[in-house]
């Protein structure tokens, strides 16, 4: 199952063209680097502890939902113990092996950054086991009873794994990670901060009321705002519009069909065929799916999370239903208990 999220606006994945974007805009140094406040004081003293022994800083879980600056602080770590960072990726090391390659051409204190670390398979976890606790793998050359492991010694490294759903991954790999680091969705005005200094970059004038219109369209997500300011970038270009003003930035993003609390066209329809058709609900996920013409999976794993989030739909034992907010949010009378389907 995948929960890819291939919105263009407000889905929380990187779409292709955005890699290189955001990897200008990425903060370099942990100062930098906004927000997350309990997270980065955690972080600072297990790296500062690490520069003070002069050894690699013990191994680091960054959990938290797409967009949010894993990978990012993941480069942090790196730049700030001055080792060298090698990228891989759950999905990339599906066999013991490509993690053995890996591992074998590690160099002393280098950063092994595994994104996606929930997504590895079986033996190449178990590999990766010995590898953290003893910095040690055996590696198996040949093949049934002929098969013999030679053990090899790992110079001392710090693995930084990133993973979207911490729930997924089994208790072993959990407990060998020295620091478990959860990242928050970000608040109104820290991805305002966020904003001004990727705005700067992209050398794009927008007032202070115009970074809060786009922040609170942003969905607690820096990804997500930097995606919103270059559309708001593309707007103003177009319509010769100098000083982005809250007026300016919010008719940009009405144009790309995001509303004022981050909403786009998915998931309104999903609250206007529950208000309308079903008179708030409850009703059936993939009634709802139909009715909105996607996939149940898109439903559930890309419009609802959120809509549940911002309190615009409660799932329920017989179906979802759309809550108060969710009428007045669509500019709809609120109904009276009586006059829901559901009681
Ligand atoms: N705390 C932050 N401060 C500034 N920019 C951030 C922050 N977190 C994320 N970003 C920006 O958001 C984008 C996505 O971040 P990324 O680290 O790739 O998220 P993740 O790996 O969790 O999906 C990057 O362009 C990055 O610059
Ligand atoms: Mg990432």
């Amino acid at each position: 199952m995948s929960t890819e999220d291939p919105r263009e606006l407000v889905g929380s994945s990187p779409v292709a063209e955005e890699k290189a974007m955001e990897a200008a805009l990425r903060p370099k140094a942990l100062d930098d680097f906004v927000g997350q406040k309990t997270v980065r004081g955690q972080l600072s003293l297990v790296l500062e502890s690490s520069r003070l022994r002069g050894a690699a800083s013990d191994h680091v879980l960054l959990s938290g939902p797409p967009g949010l600056g894993k990978t990012t602080l993941a480069m942090i770590i790196a730049g700030e113990m001055n080792a060298p960072l090698r990228i891989s990726s759950g999905p990339a090391i599906q066999h013991a092996g490509d993690l053995a390659a890996i591992l074998s051409s590690l160099t002393e204190g280098e950063v092994l950054f595994i994104d996606e670390i929930h997504r590895m398979s079986r033996p190449a976890e178990e590999m990766l086991y010995m590898a953290m606790e003893d910095f040690r793998v055996d590696i198996i050359v040949g093949k049934g009873a002929g098969a013999t492991s030679i053990p090899l010694e790992l110079p001392p490294f710090t693995l930084v794994g990133a993973t979207t759903r911490a729930g997924l991954l089994p208790g072993p790999l959990r407990d060998r990670f020295g620091f478990t680091g959860h990242l928050e969705y970000y608040s109104t005005e820290e991805l305002e901060l966020v904003l001004r200094r990727s705005a700067a970059m992209l050398d794009v004038s927008v007032s202070t009321e115009g970074f809060a219109e786009i922040a609170s369209r942003s969905r607690g997500t820096p990804r997500i705002a930097n995606r919103l300011l270059r559309r708001v970038r593309d707007w103003a270009l177009v319509h010769s519009v100098e000083d982005v003003g809250r007026s300016a930035a919010s008719e940009a993003l009405d144009t790309y069909e995001v509303d004022r609390r981050g909403l786009d066209r998915l998931d309104r329809a999903v609250l206007e065929a529950l208000c309308t058709k079903f008179r708030g609900g409850p009703v059936g996920l993939s009634t709802l799916a139909i009715l909105v013409g996607e996939e149940t999976e898109t439903v559930e794993t890309v419009a609802e999370p959120y809509l549940v989030r911002e309190g615009f739909l409660a799932r329920t034992p017989r179906g979802r239903i759309a809550t108060d907010a969710a009428w007045e949010h669509l500019g709809l009378p609120v109904p009276v208990p009586e006059e829901r389907s559901g009681g």
